[in-house]
């Protein structure tokens, strides 16, 4: 029997550690604990929560003493095993590489309590790929949320052993942090959304790494037909760029005939090697925090 989730262990306190564990502080009363290989991403980590927070707290969409609530419920650790002391489930939101989270996986099963179902956040990687370096296949699946607070949805994929019992425990939980569980019904190399949005996605990059479109008027374009508060590039600097190439390259080495289309250009691998990366850096394809496209005149104007 799976027990409810009351403690929830995030590891990775990157981009999206932190979003998630907003997320579950402030919809839930499940106390969360965040850790990382970096201190300085622990750091950078907690500054940005707090950033939030005020933002939130400035804009009267939050009152100070439910900022006090969630910041109480919220804990950072750079000790992964205190991290994961008494979990009920740990989400893991580290770098998107299958060799890292196999290795992280492995030491997951390993420290975390024997009832407590492992998740990965990855954008692609199904859970099947890494389900056998644990003990515990009956309580381990994909649990993939996408930005938060912006699109409150999250794909559900179990692996080859996933129990029904694991995959209802997800959905319930799921749809206490005010989320819509999206549910595979079978594996799907990036699940439902990202699997249609990576496509167009790889195909704005190569528009833009070829010189067709000038990326703004892209997101422009994306933006006026969708009603989205930002284009694919405004997106992708939210996401980070490493992770956007480390995900296409996902769908690429699975296999180059059938996923070629999906190798970045090189353009934005020359962007991550100045560490343009996007909103974490400061820099991707706008400069932050006055990015163009946030400003109510973006759509107005001409591509510059
Ligand atoms: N960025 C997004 O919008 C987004 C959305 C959905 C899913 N994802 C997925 O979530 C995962 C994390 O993405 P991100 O954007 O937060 O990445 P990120 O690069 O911002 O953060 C990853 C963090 O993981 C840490 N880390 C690396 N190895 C670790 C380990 N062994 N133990 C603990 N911490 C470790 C790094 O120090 C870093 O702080 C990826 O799998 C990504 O595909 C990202």
């Amino acid at each position: 029997m799976v027990k409810e989730i009351r403690n929830v262990a995030i590891v990775g306190a990157g981009v999206m550690g932190v979003q998630i564990g907003l997320r579950v502080a402030a919809k839930t009363h499940n106390r969360v604990s965040i850790t990382d290989i970096s201190e300085r991403a622990l750091e950078r980590s907690k500054e940005q929560q707090e950033a939030v927070l005020a933002e939130m707290v400035n804009r009267n969409l939050l009152k100070v003493a439910e900022k006090q609530n969630i910041e109480q419920r919220i804990a950072f650790t750079f000790d992964l095993k205190q991290c994961l002391a008494g979990a009920d489930l740990v989400i893991e939101s580290i770098v998107e590489e299958l060799a890292a989270k196999r290795k992280l996986f492995q030491e997951l099963d390993a420290l975390a309590p024997p009832d407590a179902i492992l998740a990965t956040n990855s954008s692609t990687i199904p859970v099947s790929r890494i389900e056998d370096v644990t003990r515990r296949q009956e309580q381990i699946l994909n649990i993939h949320f996408y930005m938060p607070d912006r699109m409150p949805m999250v794909d559900l994929m179990g692996g080859t052993k996933t129990s029904q019992e694991t995959m209802e425990a997800a959905e319930r939980w799921v749809t206490s942090i005010d989320s819509v569980p999206i549910k595979l019904k079978k594996e799907c190399l990036g699940f439902c959304m990202n699997r249609i949005w990576h496509v167009a996605r790889i195909e704005a990059l190569k528009m833009w790494a070829g010189g067709y479109v000038d990326f703004k008027d892209i997101d422009r374009a994306w933006m006026i037909f969708t009603g989205m508060w930002a284009g694919p590039f405004g997106i992708m600097d939210s996401i980070g760029l490493d992770t956007v190439y480390n995900v296409h390259m996902v769908y690429y080495n699975e296999d180059p005939r059938k996923y070629g289309f999906h190798k970045p250009p090189d353009r934005l691998k020359e962007m991550i090697d100045k560490c343009n990366l996007g909103v974490k850096t400061g820099k991707g394809f706008y400069d932050y925090p006055d990015a163009d496209y946030l400003n109510p005149d973006f759509l107005k104007k001409r591509s510059g």
